[in-house]
């Protein structure tokens, strides 16, 4: 029960920071971008579809540990697995190219760690799982 409440306050608070900053890209226009935009560039719709891919990730990815879906619905589970690989392999790629925009370097840096990481921690997340590695898909 506790670990449970815990989920939540965990998924309230993502989803909390997450939608104030995706709201201004909803507009789909450039003038309401927090960051600056280079104009005449791909850096404007690349970001748009890196927010709306990693917003897709991170709802399948929390679905993922719902025990009502992964015990009683398994092919929906595999369905949001899949749709979690997908969604964080292209949200990825697309933050890779927004990378060359970022001003500073050490920030640069930071965004290609951490999406190498994410990358490499989905993977092999899908590689246990079509391994029938239930053990380590589940607890790493
Ligand atoms: C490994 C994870 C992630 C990486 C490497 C990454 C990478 C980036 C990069 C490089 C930028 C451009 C920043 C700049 O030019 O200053 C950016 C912007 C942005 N990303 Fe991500 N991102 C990640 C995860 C996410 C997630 C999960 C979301 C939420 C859905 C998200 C939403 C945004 C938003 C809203 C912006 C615009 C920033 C702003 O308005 O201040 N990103 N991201």
């Amino acid at each position: 029960m506790k670990q449970k409440k815990s989920w939540w306050i965990l998924i309230l608070v993502s989803f909390g920071i997450m939608i104030p900053f995706m709201t201004p890209y909803l507009t789909l226009n450039p003038a309401n971008s927090r960051i600056s935009i280079t104009s005449g560039t791909v850096q404007y719709p690349v970001l748009v579809a890196h927010i709306a891919f990693a917003c897709i990730a991170l709802i399948a990815g929390y679905l993922q540990f719902a025990d009502r879906i992964r015990l009683h619905r398994p092919k929906l589970h595999r369905y949001a697995g899949r749709v979690y690989v997908g969604s964080v392999l292209i949200s990825r790629l697309l933050a890779l190219v927004l990378v060359f925009y970022v001003g500073d370097f050490t920030i640069a840096v930071s965004f290609l760690v951490l999406s190498i990481l994410w990358m490499l921690t989905c993977w092999r997340g899908y590689r246990t799982a079509v391994q029938h590695k239930f053990d380590e898909h589940a607890y790493g």
